[in-house]
């Protein structure tokens, strides 16, 4: 089978504007999306830039707008989108060129959440203990892979790019929840300001977008939850 396959493009050199531009290209069994930008680039145009790392899942880097919708490339498989496939940038972001967007403003929005463990607490001898019910309470948002797809499909995120964003709610959800963990109190202060938590309008557009299947919004309402039990 041979799909079109159209990418936006952008090089910052040459061009003012983005545009499209459409490849040929022979489908094989089990094909991925991330496959066929690979042959493009190999055997059609060097010149095409995009992220990828793992191609399992994993690594979260191929994130991009595949048919007007967040998914990883390498996870999609051509057979189940068509023979007309369009490819752009995650929105919301500056592209840096082609598929490759400028991804700093969402890690700084990671960072300002303070996505790791907090315990000033003497180290014990071995590991510190939790509970298997403990552990569960946080168990779906360690799967987050930081890929982005949510946050840039969120409209309040377009709105109003200042706001964290679900990405980074959930990585302060994996460790607000987390028996070991000391530092609720200064994530939830962060979240609880006028770009946190507050800002999400349930339209669950990052739910449909994750790769991983998070209930992001489940996510969410607990950290809005823990919020007001503090003001309490
Ligand atoms: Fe990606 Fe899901 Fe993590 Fe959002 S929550 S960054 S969509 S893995
Ligand atoms: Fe945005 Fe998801 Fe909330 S799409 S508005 S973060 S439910
Ligand atoms: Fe790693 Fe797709 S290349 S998640």
């Amino acid at each position: 089978m041979n799909v079109d396959l159209r990418i936006l493009r952008f090089d910052p050199e040459k061009d003012t504007e983005p545009h499209w531009q459409t490849y040929q290209i022979e489908v094989r069994p089990m094909d991925k999306v991330l496959d066929l930008l690979i042959r493009v680039k190999g055997e059609q145009d060097g010149s095409l830039s995009f992220r990828r790392s793992c191609g399992h899942g994993i690594c979260g880097s191929d994130a991009m707008l595949i048919n007007n919708r967040n998914r990883l490339a390498c996870k999609t498989r051509v057979d189940q989108i068509g023979k007309k496939i369009s490819v752009a940038p995650l929105p919301g972001l500056p592209v840096v060129r082609d598929l490759v967007v400028d991804m700093s403003g969402f890690f700084t929005k990671y960072r300002s959440v303070k996505p790791y463990l907090i315990n000033d607490e003497p180290e014990p001898e071995r590991e510190r203990l939790q509970t298997q019910k403990d552990r569960a309470r946080f168990d779906d948002t360690t799967k987050c892979i930081l890929c982005a797809a949510c946050t840039t499909a969120c409209p309040s995120f377009w709105a109003r790019p200042e706001y964290v964003g679900p990405a980074a709610i959930v990585q302060a959800h994996r460790f607000i929840f987390d028996s070991r963990d000391e530092g609720a109190n200064e994530r939830l202060e962060i979240l609880s300001d006028e770009n946190g938590v507050w800002r999400c309008r349930t339209i669950f557009n990052c739910v449909d977008a994750c790769p991983r299947g998070i209930n992001i919004t489940g996510a969410i309402l607990d950290v809005s939850k823990a919020i007001v039990a503090r003001r309490g």
